[in-house]
């Protein structure tokens, strides 16, 4: 389901020099079947003008109270909106959203709607740490508003630091997560990641490996990412992903051991999608192996279990999540490493079914809960399936709390 389908977006611009990248967000709201009108404020014609949204959107841009047929275009846009959008948004409008001061046609749609609203604010680094901008900030989050934090890079006048527009993907990904009825509810919270198949060496060019696509473990990081959560994704697979999250590239389940101890004490929730290998050569030939020395022998060892591990060091109310990737007793045998490596989640697949587990865009599994629950989800894409992992992490954290 395309949660944009026939969507009424308001896109707010006010004027920062990011104004030019909001023509990108709203391209791509209206390729994904949204309605989008968007509202330019005084200042944002400096910097781009309402010809160009007029190109791109699907609905007239506006850019006064008074500029329309209609007398109050204000509480149209705002009745009629399924989410306002603020992107670039500056620290004046942020200031006068937080205060519910009313100037202009932007500023009165934010207070006539009852629609979510996200704010992706853009400015520099001094006025976006500047303690009234933070208190502003912490006002609009304290009522629901959902805000996009700015990234670090470069800044107008060539200045790096803090305050620039997120990108158009992690934007675009917080209004679909709003539509979809999820909102920012990972806001907050730190997620790691693993994905793809581990790689052991045998020599200077094979490896053992597995059949493993990465293409669950990336979609749980962006669904993740889309629903607030900063994300860490550890992965031996190079796949384009968003923008916004942190990839760690490694290959060999030393590697992802390594990466994960650092990254795993320090987060709310860890995911392992990744396939480990079980067993990895004990000895690494320098170059590389000759067909004429003869057929080698090549002894293995067992790899760290790095789940295992983490189960063993879990912090109170940290959500650990596994996967089992099974072919006979599907179930039970999830059970199993449940119990045995000390997880609050486990999702098992059946990988010996057609269009399930590894290379596919889709899989089917049933997701076990510590508390005995079982959740199965049909064949769908892997973004669906990293949803519903989702909504069952943010169940067990919900029954970890402390009443
Ligand atoms: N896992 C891990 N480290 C390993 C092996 C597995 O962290 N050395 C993790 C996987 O990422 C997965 C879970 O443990 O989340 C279960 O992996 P799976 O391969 O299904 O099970 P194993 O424990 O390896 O047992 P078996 O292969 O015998 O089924």
């Amino acid at each position: 389901m395309n949660a944009f389908h026939d969507r009424r977006i308001v896109l707010g611009i006010s004027g920062g020099i990011a104004a030019y990248k909001a023509v990108e967000v709203c391209r791509r709201l209206v390729d994904a079947g949204a309605y989008v009108s968007p509202i330019l404020t005084e200042d944002a014609h400096r910097f781009i003008g309402p010809v160009t949204f007029s190109a791109l959107a699907s609905e007239p841009v506006h850019t006064s109270l008074w500029d329309d047929a209609s007398p109050i275009p204000h509480t149209r846009l705002g009745q009629n909106a399924d989410v306002i959008v603020v992107a670039p948004a500056t620290a004046r409008i942020i200031s006068a959203y937080a205060t519910g001061s009313s100037y202009d046609l932007l500023t009165a749609t934010l207070i006539a709607t009852r629609a979510p609203v996200v704010i992706c604010p853009a400015m520099h680094t001094e006025m976006w740490e500047h303690p009234a901008v933070q208190h502003n900030i912490e006002v609009l989050r304290s009522r629901g508003v959902i805000i996009v934090d700015p990234q670090e890079g470069r800044l107008a006048g060539g200045d790096i630091g803090a305050g620039r527009l997120a990108d158009p993907d992690t934007i675009v990904g917080a209004v679909e997560s709003v539509l979809s009825g999820r909102g920012h509810d990972l806001a907050g919270l730190s997620v790691v990641v693993t994905a793809g198949g581990t790689r052991e060496p045998i020599d200077a060019v094979r490896v053992i490996a597995n059949r493993s696509s990465g293409k669950q473990g990336y979609a749980i990081a962006e669904e993740a990412h889309k629903r607030g959560a900063s994300v860490t994704l550890i992965s031996t697979v190079d796949r384009p992903t968003l923008s916004g999250i942190s990839v760690i590239e490694v290959e060999t389940a030393a590697q992802m051991l390594h990466a994960v101890e650092q990254h795993a004490p320090q987060s709310d929730v860890v995911v392992m999608t990744a396939a480990v290998a079980d067993f990895r050569p004990v000895h690494v030939a320098d170059g590389k192996i000759k067909k004429h020395n003869g057929i080698p022998e090549i002894r293995l060892e067992p790899t760290p279990d790095i789940l295992a591990a983490l189960g063993a060091s879990k912090s109170t109310g940290q959500v650990l999540v596994g996967f089992a990737a099974e072919t006979d007793d599907v179930v039970d045998n999830a059970r199993g490493k449940l119990k045995k490596k000390n997880l609050d989640l486990i999702v098992a697949n059946d990988v010996s079914a057609p269009g399930v587990g590894f290379g596919h865009s889709t899989n089917a599994v049933t997701i076990i809960s510590v508390d005995g629950s079982e959740t199965f989800v049909p064949l769908a894409d892997k973004h669906t399936i990293a949803t519903a992992v989702l909504d069952s992490v943010l169940a067990v954290r919900t029954a970890l709390r402390p009443q």
